[in-house]
């Protein structure tokens, strides 16, 4: 059957859609590629001083991640699909946004997206990896290192929750590591930054 890749080419669309550059359009800001990081992602949306185009943008990225996963687990048995699909259509939204099909594939890291994606897998996975994430920023004040750290700890969390039987958990397993991968990946210009101690803190305004 064709309807896992189907669904996994709705979700990379879907994924596709990046918020951070979208929500700025609408609201009357600039766009997020022009300034700070230069990344379409909420933390760098933060830094044009609306709080609220960030939070607006932190939601809908982590929505397109949640969705997919969702759809599948509500809909999917009727065509077959179950734990290795909802898997597949969390990465391919995952993906989608790190290179979307819309923006000339120039996305961003992927850490909202995942954060949906882990609250559909598992809400309580989720909400672990979320605290997580807070207890860093709230400590260290950068938000890409709670990011790496959070993208860390997840798999952990996961393999210690129950039901790690290989068949079903292994594709969720296998999913977040993969992303874990690309985000940390992703980030490596923060590395670089961090290690310099150049990197901006939360919530810092950008200049330009
Ligand atoms: O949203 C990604 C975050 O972890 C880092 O973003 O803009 O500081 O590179 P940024």
């Amino acid at each position: 059957t064709l309807w896992p890749l189907l669904a996994a080419l709705l979700a990379y669309l879907i994924g596709s859609l990046s918020f951070a550059v979208i929500v700025s359009r609408l609201m009357g800001l600039s766009d997020p590629r022009s300034y700070g990081s230069k990344n379409p992602g909420a933390t760098n949306v933060l830094r044009s001083g609306s709080k609220a185009a960030a939070i607006v943008t932190l939601l809908l990225d982590a929505a397109k991640g949640w969705l997919p996963v969702m759809l599948v687990k509500w809909f999917g048995a009727s065509y077959g699909l179950g734990e290795g699909t909802q898997a597949l259509v969390g990465v391919a939204a995952f993906l989608g946004h790190l290179y979307p099909v819309f923006f000339g594939f120039a996305g961003g890291k992927g850490v909202a997206t995942a954060a949906g994606v882990l609250l559909a897998f598992e809400p309580l996975l989720g909400v672990a990896t979320l605290a997580t994430w807070l207890i860093i920023a709230f400590f260290f004040r950068y938000s890409s290192l709670a990011s790496m750290v959070a993208a860390l700890f997840a798999p952990a969390y996961y393999l210690m929750g129950d039901g790690v039987a290989w068949n079903s958990a292994g594709a969720k397993t296998l999913a977040m590591a993969a992303m874990g991968v690309f985000l940390i990946y992703r980030h490596r210009e923060n590395i670089n930054r961090l290690m310099a101690g150049t990197e901006s803190k939360l919530g810092k305004k950008s200049k330009k």
